[in-house]
């Protein structure tokens, strides 16, 4: 399983298995210090927002034009935003470090 590097919202970071071919959310909400993923993935509440850090941002495929739309919404939006429902892990991915967002 990948390793992904999770900052949480106290700046702590932690090593976390993350399931490839799975949506890096599917992860994150497993977390105490996780994510709520309220709308289960739906691409409709934000609530698992996150910060790739930059070297990897490039490396995943681009946001849809929705999710691109709900982060604009947001008032923590920053360039490296994502929603983490619409990002699947796969090994390629191994070592990728992601923050949780503050809570809107
Ligand atoms: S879980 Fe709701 S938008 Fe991602």
């Amino acid at each position: 399983m990948p390793l992904l590097k999770v900052v949480d919202r106290d700046g702590k970071e932690h090593d976390v298995e993350a399931k490839s071919g799975l949506k890096v959310m599917e992860t994150l909400r497993e977390l105490d210090y996780g994510i709520a993923a309220i709308c289960g993935g739906m691409c409709s509440c934000a609530t698992c927002h996150i910060y790739i850090d930059a070297a990897w941002a490039a490396k995943l495929p681009p946001a849809m034009s929705d999710e691109r739309e709900l982060l604009s919404e947001l008032s923590h939006h920053k360039d490296t935003s994502r929603l983490s429902c619409q990002v699947e892990m796969t090994d390629a991915l191994a070592g990728m470090r992601v923050t949780i967002a503050p809570d809107e």
